[in-house]
C-alpha cells in the first residue's frame, strides 16, 4: 500500500497488485469457483452435471438469461441462434484479402471485430432488445467465421451455414464437408464437441473475460470488445496452451524422455503446458470431463498415440515434489489438444474452438458489467518507477 491522498476527499491508498492476483475488479453472479476444492459452477449448476445433462446452447442461455430455459425459451432461442449464423458476402471478401498461411485466430480477432462495421446498431448498447441482437449475432456468427478461417487456410471454398443442423454439427459441417461429397457429423463426435464448448463457456476473470468486461466498461460495442477477449485468448499462456501442449508432446515424442523432460522444466528451461492455474490448485474439474470426453471420441476416430504419452506425463508429474509443492495439476487445456487433434483439427484451429465455447461467458460477463451501476470504466492506477522532472536535453547534445 502507499500513500497517495490528492485531495479531501480522497481516501489515499492504493494497493499495488500486479496483474490483479489479490483483486476483486467487479461483482459477478455468473460463474463460481473453488480452486482448492476444484469446484466450477455456472449460475449455481456444477459444471460436471451441466456438461452430462444440458446443450450448449441451454448452457449460454444460462449464463446469459440466469436462468435454464424451459422448453419453449430453449425452441426460441436455438431458432434465433441458427438464423443469424450467415455472415454478410463481403465478410469473405475480407477473409480472402488474408495471406493464405494466416493464423486462424488472427483472423478470428479481426472478423469478429470487423462485424461492428456492419452492424452499427450494436452501438446502441441500452437497449436490452438490440443487446439481445447482438448477442444472439456472435453466438451465431463465431462458428462461420471460425469455418470460414480454416477453409481459407487450406484453400477450400466456404461451407454455407444449414440450418437444419445442430450449433457443434453445423460448425463440423462447415469445416469438414467436401466441395462435391454429402458430409454427415458423426453424432458422437457432435456431442464430444458440444460438451467441449460448455467446459469452455465460461471462467469468471480469466484474462479474456477481463479485456472483455474492460473495453466493454468503456461502451464499446460488443464485438469491439469481443475482438479483445479473443486477442486476449490468442496468447500462449491462456487459450494458446493447448495448442503448445501438442507441440511439447511432439518434442518429448516417447515415454522415455519424459524424465529428462521434467528435469528441464525443474530448472525453469521449461514449462509444463497445459499444466497449473492461476485460480486451480487441486485438479481441474474440467479436465475431469475431458477424460470422459477422450473415451467417447476415440471410439470413433482410433485412439492417438499422444493420449499414452500424456497420461504418463501426467503420472509422472502428479508424483514429482516439484508439483506437488507448486500444486501444479492438468488444466483444461491439457487433454483437448489430443481430443481436437483426433477429432482432424489442425493445432491452429485449437485456441479458435476455445473462443466459439468461450464466447456466451464474454457475452454474459460483458452485459452484467454494463448493467451493475457500480462498474464504471476499467481505469487501474499504477506505481510510477520513471525519473522526476528533469531538464530537456537538445538533440545536438544528445551524443
Ligand atoms: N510448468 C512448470 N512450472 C510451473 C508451471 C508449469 N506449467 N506453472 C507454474 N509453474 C511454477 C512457476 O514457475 C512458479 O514456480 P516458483 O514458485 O518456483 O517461481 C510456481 O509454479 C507458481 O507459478 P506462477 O507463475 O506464479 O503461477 P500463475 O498463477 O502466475 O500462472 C499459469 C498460472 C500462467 C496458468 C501457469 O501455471 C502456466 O504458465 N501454465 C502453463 C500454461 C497453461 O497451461 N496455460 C493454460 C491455463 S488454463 C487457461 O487459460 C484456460
Amino acid at each position: 500500500l502507499r500513500s497517495i491522498k490528492t485531495g479531501d476527499d480522497d481516501f489515499g491508498l492504493m494497493a499495488y497488485d500486479p496483474a490483479f492476483t489479490n483483486t476483486a475488479s467487479c461483482r459477478s453472479a455468473i460463474t463460481y469457483i473453488d480452486g482448492d476444492a476444484g469446484i466450477l459452477r455456472y449460475r449455481g449448476y456444477p459444471i460436471q452435471e451441466l456438461a452430462e445433462k444440458s446443450s450448449f446452447l441451454e448452457v449460454a442461455y444460462l449464463l446469459l438469461a440466469g436462468e435454464l430455459p424451459s422448453t419453449d425459451e430453449l425452441s426460441t432461442w436455438e431458432d434465433e441462434i441458427t438464423h443469424h449464423t450467415l455472415v454478410h458476402e463481403s465478410i469473405k471478401k475480407f477473409i480472402d484479402g488474408f495471406h493464405h498461411d494466416a493464423h486462424p485466430m488472427g483472423m478470428l480477432v479481426s472478423t469478429v471485430g470487423a462485424l461492428s462495421t456492419f452492424y452499427p446498431d450494436a452501438k446502441t448498447i441500452d437497449d436490452p432488445g438490440l443487446r439481445r441482437l447482438q448477442i444472439v449475432r456472435l453466438i451465431a456468427k463465431i462458428t462461420t467465421l471460425a469455418a470460414y478461417s480454416y477453409r481459407h487456410s487450406v484453400g477450400f471454398p466456404y461451407v454455407y451455414p444449414d440450418n437444419d443442423l445442430s450449433y457443434a454439427g453445423n460448425f463440423l459441417n462447415m469445416m469438414w464437408k467436401a466441395t462435391e461429397l454429402k458430409y454427415e457429423p458423426d453424432p458422437n463426435l457432435e456431442h464430444a464437441l458440444d460438451v467441449l464448448f460448455i467446459l469452455h463457456a465460461d471462467h469468471e476473470q480469466n484474462c479474456s473475460a477481463n479485456a472483455m468486461r474492460a473495453v466493454g466498461s468503456s461502451q464499446a460495442d460488443p464485438f469491439s470488445a469481443a475482438a479483445a477477449a479473443i486477442a486476449a485468448l490468442y496468447g500462449p499462456l491462456h487459450g494458446g496452451a493447448n495448442e503448445q501442449v501438442l507441440r511439447m508432446l511432439a518434442e518429448i515424442g516417447s515415454v522415455e524422455n519424459i524424465p529428462s523432460f521434467i528435469a528441464q522444466v525443474k530448472d525453469g528451461k521449461k514449462k509444463l503446458m497445459g499444466f497449473g492455474h492461476r485460480v486451480y490448485k487441486n485438479y481441474d474439474p474440467r479436465a475431469r470431463v475431458i477424460r470422459q470426453v477422450a473415451d467417447e471420441v476415440f471410439k470413433v476416430t482410433g485412439t492417438n498415440p499422444l493420449l499414452d504419452l500424456a497420461m504418463e506425463l501426467e503420472r509422472i508429474a502428479l508424483e514429482d515434489e516439484y508439483f506437488i509443492a507448486r500444486k501444479l495439476y492438468p488444466n483444461v487445456d491439457f487433454y483437448t489438444g489430443i481430443i481436437y487433434q483426433a477429432m482432424g483439427f489442425p493445432v491452429e484451429m485449437f485456441p479458435v474452438l476455445f473462443a466459439i465455447g468461450r464466447m456466451p461467458g464474454w457475452l454474459a460477463q460483458w452485459e452484467e458489467g454494463l448493467l451493475d451501476p457500480e462498474q464504471k470504466i476499467a481505469r487501474p492506477r499504477q506505481l510510477y518507477v520513471g525519473y522526476d522532472q528533469r531538464p530537456y536535453v537538445p538533440m545536438d547534445d544528445r551524443g
